[in-house]
């Protein structure tokens, strides 16, 4: 196992706002149980979206584009856990991260037949995730709509164990989930379970 247990990655545009602060509370839960994390901002990269260019067929690697992606598929690879946060924009995560998730394509390995079945390169390692979302509307199909389960499903295709999931609703001004006590406490319990289940989980790992 590498020193890197659990990798955190917002995905809002908005540095110090709402998203920033709640995976900083996750990741506080994680750090409480003595496990190590680093956190990245998909906004401090550069990065294009997956060109579907097929250079990654069967490698597990991409090769087709070299940009700020390739410093974070390390990053991923060596963490067991990881924790996502994005603000809802359109109902959905922002583009930041779908361009992320699209750009792991290349983690798969797919059969010639057609449709095409796959696996995953990153399957049956004990990967696990907490999840986070916010939105300023007060009902949760406006607030969240399809973010969390866009960020879960590609993930746990990819293998990954869904441990939790954080939905923030009404919440607009930047930092003002400060003042979502229960949120915030729930968010560092998420963390700590990740932490734990990471530390627990037997086996190899890459
Ligand atoms: C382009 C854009 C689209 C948005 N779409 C939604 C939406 O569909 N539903 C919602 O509840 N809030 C929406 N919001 C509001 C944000 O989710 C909300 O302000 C959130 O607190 C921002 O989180 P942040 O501080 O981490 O960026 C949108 C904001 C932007 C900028």
């Amino acid at each position: 196992m590498t020193d890197l247990s659990v990798l955190g990655i917002g995905a809002s545009p908005r540095k110090r706002g709402n998203s920033d602060m709640l995976l900083r509370h996750i990741l506080k839960g994680v750090r409480s149980r003595g496990v190590s994390c680093e956190d990245v901002q998909l906004r401090d990269y550069q990065f294009s979206a997956c060109t579907g260019c097929e250079k990654c067929r069967n490698t597990t690697k991409c090769t087709g584009l070299q940009d700020g992606m390739q410093l974070l598929y390390p990053k991923l690879a060596g963490a067991r856990g990881l924790v996502l946060v994005s603000p809802t924009h359109n109902y959905n995560m922002t583009v930041w991260m779908k361009a992320f998730i699209d750009r792991l394509y290349c983690l798969y390995m797919f059969t010639d037949d057609r449709p095409r079945r796959y696996t995953s390169s990153m399957a049956g390692q004990g990967r696990k995730m907490v999840l986070g979302a916010v939105g300023e509307q007060p009902t949760y199909e406006e607030a969240i709509g399809f973010t969390l389960d866009a960020m879960r499903l590609p993930f746990e295709a990819l293998g990954y164990e869904t441990l939790a999931q954080i939905p923030v609703l009404g919440i607009f001004d930047k930092g003002r989930i400060a003042a979502e006590v229960e949120i915030l406490e729930r968010a560092e319990a998420a963390g700590a379970q990740l932490a734990k289940a990471v530390s627990c989980t037997p086996g190899e790992f890459p």
